[in-house]
């Protein structure tokens, strides 16, 4: 023991200056290089969580894009009673009063929902005949009838009510809308803030 000591002081007595004490002693060298590559292990490791926060920024970023794209409701309802001359054949109904346009695809000064995106909806409309009033409805998409409605008080004074619950299958783009088709007659439909009322809704299911 004595004699290992005295032979590493010697060595160490011998070294040039720029010799570093550490070559002395293996076991400070191997931590060393251990440090070393520990450090090159966390700074890649950082660059990785970076890389991993980005990506997981984009796909936030991506699927809130989507459900707002996919967010879609609206209900809109004649703000007065109309009288039937106020229908005709293949005229498109405005419902002039909008509550809710989640997505923007109701189009109030035509009457037209357009579908913002692709996917499953379901539309309701409401459709008030009074006193002697009647009048088919028909509802469009694209120009092709996809539901009928037909509110019938023809022989008598009081309210008729008929309604339509239509689920289907959209593209971007697709128009839907209401029209009177090829029957009416009496005096008016009733709508507004009172007793009843004529509607148009709707919203993208998924
Ligand atoms: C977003 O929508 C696109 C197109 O439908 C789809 O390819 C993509 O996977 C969606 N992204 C997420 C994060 O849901
Ligand atoms: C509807 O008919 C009822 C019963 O005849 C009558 O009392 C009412 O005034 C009528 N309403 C209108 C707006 O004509």
């Amino acid at each position: 023991m004595k004699v290992a000591l005295a032979f590493a002081l010697l060595s160490f007595a011998y070294a040039t200056p720029e010799q570093s004490v550490l070559e002395y002693f293996p076991v400070f060298n191997a931590a060393k290089a251990d440090i070393d590559e520990l450090k090159q292990l966390m700074t890649d490791l950082k660059a990785e969580v970076a890389d991993l926060r980005a990506e997981n920024q984009r796909f936030r970023d991506e699927l809130n894009s989507n459900y707002t794209a996919t967010r879609v409701a609206f209900y809109a309802y004649m703000s007065v009673d109309r009288g039937i001359d106020w229908f005709s054949l293949d005229k498109k109904i405005i419902y002039d009063k909008v509550n809710l346009n989640i997505g923007d695809g109701y189009d109030v000064l035509t009457g037209v929902f357009t579908a913002p995106s692709s996917g499953t909806y379901i539309f309701n409309t409401v459709s008030v005949a009074y006193n002697k009033s009647y009048m088919t409805l028909l509802l469009k998409i694209n120009g092709n009838t996809a539901d009928i409605a037909f509110p019938d008080a023809f022989d008598h004074d009081d309210r008729s009510t008929a309604t339509t619950v239509t689920i289907v299958m959209l593209l971007k783009g697709d128009q839907v809308y209401a029209v009177n088709g090829d029957k009416k007659g009496g005096r008016m439909m009733e709508s507004g803030d009172h007793d009843a009322r004529c509607s148009f809704s709707g919203y993208r299911l998924y």
